[in-house]
């Protein structure tokens, strides 16, 4: 039998050659101006080329303090950009796959010394891992600044040439410290009820919506994180319920924080020799402490269990509640579990990001019989190495330059 896996279908209109999509994934390539670069018109092309049903771009960012701290982020902040984006689209379009541009503001998981500006977020908290300063507590003019931010964006996006865009309120950055009562502990009316700590996603939907039209605006929401007080399932059910009547074209379910270390990629060793190698904060520590630090770094951060579909209950919950598309993220690497995952009618749709980075023409493998499974080995060196340059696939090792001698 013909896996459901490869039969086409639509998102608001998109059309989708297979449920397989690429989910968003940051590649450290864009141009200093924030377009996208020749590197990113290679690696979009490849995965159209490779089979992908849609391709979602790595986040781009909506205004400058909301930059990542990696380097080579794709922004869509001003239309002087629209150009490069629109000769990106047009490559991957020659090969029939739509793609869809990710719009997200870091919140307060980026830091001042990269953006050049201070830090936001809904509340003066901070964060565990970006702690070198306190956030500002975002006030009516800044949480204002934002939407416009976004729906401009959208508006950029459209001109040039995506099939839709894609607001990022997943991961701990900005969106999703707003649901989350971890994170957005204020009192006003962006705060408290499910309602008001939605306000400012449903505004920029409202305005989008109001600008654009029918132009697709699908959303990456956390089916739950592990913090306290955080996002739980049932609240991610109303917020999805929230999102559809928004007008929200279809929901991408992940979960996790970047505070929580690896728990939005999981994977069974911390990779602790990578962020030795290229993070900010260890990079420049002498070898011997390195190698007394690489083994607690594993002990502190262990991936929370299990490693595969560990997202799918709750994009399950979800997809019950809700009649738009539902797309499942998070370990769902092999073909057994994506038939499975779409066949049991937990997800319309499957996406990945990890199988990519080692195999940008994974789907075609998968549906010509090639592979039965991504051969990533979930080693996440992919996701802490792209603060040191371009993605890439490390497959669990650096080379001797960069690798951590025994102790
Ligand atoms: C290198 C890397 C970069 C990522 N960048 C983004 C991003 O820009 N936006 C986003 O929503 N998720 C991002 N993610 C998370 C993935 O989209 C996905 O949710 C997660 O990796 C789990 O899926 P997987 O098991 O198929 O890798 C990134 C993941 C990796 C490995």
């Amino acid at each position: 039998m013909y896996p459901a896996a490869f039969c086409s279908a639509t998102i608001s209109g998109i059309l989708l050659q297979n449920r397989l999509i690429r989910s968003a994934t940051h590649e450290s390539m864009a141009e200093s101006s924030g377009a996208p670069s020749a590197a990113h018109e290679k690696l979009y092309t490849d995965l159209a080329k490779g089979g992908s049903g849609a391709i979602i771009t790595g986040y781009a960012g909506v205004q400058q303090d909301g930059r990542t701290s990696f380097p080579g982020m794709l922004m869509m902040h001003n239309d002087t950009l629209i150009p490069a984006y629109r000769q990106l689209t047009d490559s991957v379009h020659r090969h029939g796959t739509p793609i869809i541009l990710q719009l997200a503001h870091c919140g307060r998981q980026t830091r001042s010394a990269v953006t050049g500006m201070k830090t936001v977020a809904p509340s003066a908290l901070k964060d565990l891992i970006f702690n070198e300063e306190r956030p500002q507590e975002l006030d009516e003019q800044g949480i204002e600044a934002i939407i416009r931010s976004f729906v401009s964006a959208a508006g950029r996006a459209r001109k040039a040439g995506f099939d839709g865009v894609q607001i990022h309120m997943s991961h701990g950055y900005l969106l999703a410290e707003f649901l989350s009562g971890y994170t957005n502990r204020r009192r006003d009316r962006w705060g408290g009820s499910t309602e008001n700590k939605f306000r400012i996603v449903s505004e920029i939907f409202r305005r989008i919506k109001e600008e654009q039209g029918s132009f697709p605006v699908l959303a990456k929401i956390n089916g739950f994180d592990h913090r306290r007080g955080g996002m739980r399932a049932d609240e991610a059910v109303e917020i999805a319920r929230l999102l559809e009547s928004s007008g929200c074209s279809a929901i991408e379910v992940s979960s996790g924080t970047v505070e929580e270390g690896l728990s939005i990629m999981r994977g069974p060793r911390f990779p602790s020799e990578a962020l030795l190698a290229c993070n900010f904060r260890f990079k420049s520590m002498p070898v011997p402490l390195k190698q007394v630090t690489a083994p607690l770094l594993r002990l502190a951060m262990p991936s929370p269990k299990p490693y595969r579909n560990y997202n799918l209950e709750t994009a399950k919950a979800i997809k019950k509640a809700v009649s738009i598309p539902v797309i499942a993220v998070g370990g769902i690497h092999t073909l057994e579990d994506i038939s499975a995952a779409i066949e049991s009618g937990s997800a319309d749709f499957v996406s990945m990001s990890r199988p990519f980075v080692i195999e940008r023409d994974i789907v075609r493998k998968l549906q010509t019989g090639k592979q039965n499974a991504s051969r990533c080995i979930m080693c996440n060196y992919c996701a802490i190495m792209i603060e040191g340059g371009p993605l890439r696939c490390w497959y669990g090792k650096l080379p001797a330059r960069q690798a951590l001698p025994r102790a």
